[in-house]
């Protein structure tokens, strides 16, 4: 059996994770994990989302620290970080995260027994994606998907939840969700009052067909 892999692998070796895809725009971007020498494009990145971005996201800042932050906890923790990146500009940019966590909380474990769902804290991840303000709403993150599934499935995932859940108000990131194979799970309360949707997809081979099939008819 192949071993599974490890975020130091991907941190050791960086470059053989990266994925790219061009845009029917013509842009060329490459998703990728996160590097330590990320901190000033990330910086950018998280200055540049607007409010609204901003509040349907789970960063805990927008500033310099926290991007350093993020760059620090690189192969450290659960926590594995991909940049999207526009590659095709004099100076790359980081137009996008997509952020994995290894490791479920009680709370997770909670509800979802609550909704009469096990989680596992083997094979199960949690995932939350932002893409800049630009690029949202092209179909980009749809295409994310697949190479980001693979590489959670190389992690040994068979199941993806929302990290956090998804604001019950957020129709675009809900209706991007449903479209890509996850199926809604419960309805909660988050810590600050907001109403929230857990919703949970399977990385079984028909779902990934699924989402195969919708990068295909783009
Ligand atoms: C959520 C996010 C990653 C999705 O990526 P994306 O590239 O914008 O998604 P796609 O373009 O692949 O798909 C979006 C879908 O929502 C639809 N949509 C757009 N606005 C919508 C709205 N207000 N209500 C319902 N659906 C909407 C689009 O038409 C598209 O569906 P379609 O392909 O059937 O036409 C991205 O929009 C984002 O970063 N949003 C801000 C942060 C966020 O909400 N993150 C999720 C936190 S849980």
């Amino acid at each position: 059996m192949k071993p599974l892999l490890t975020l130091a692998d991907l941190a050791r070796n960086p470059a053989d994770f990266a994925t790219p895809l061009r845009m029917a725009t013509g842009e060329q971007i490459s998703l990728r994990p996160l590097i330590p020498s990320d901190g000033e494009r990330l910086t950018r990145f998280l200055m540049g989302l607007s409010p609204e971005s901003r509040r349907l996201s789970t960063f805990s800042g927008y500033d310099r620290a926290t991007a350093q932050a993020l760059c620090d906890a690189i192969a450290r923790y659960d926590k594995l970080r991909l940049a999207v990146v526009e590659t095709d500009k004099a100076e790359e940019s980081i137009v996008g995260l997509m952020e994995f966590s290894f490791d479920l909380t009680g709370g997770d474990l909670s509800r979802y027994a609550n909704y009469g769902i096990g989680l596992n804290q083997k094979s199960d991840c949690r995932f939350g994606p932002t893409l800049a303000d630009g690029w949202q709403n092209r179909g980009l993150g749809s295409r994310l998907l697949p190479p980001l599934w693979q590489i959670a499935r190389a992690f040994g995932r068979s199941r993806v939840i929302l990290w956090g859940g998804v604001l019950a108000d957020n129709s675009r990131a809900i209706r991007y969700y449903a479209k890509n194979g996850f199926h809604h799970a419960g309805r909660f309360v988050s810590g600050d009052g907001q109403e929230c949707c857990d919703m949970i997809l399977s990385l079984e081979t028909d779902t990934m067909d699924r989402a195969r099939t919708v990068e295909s008819i783009r």
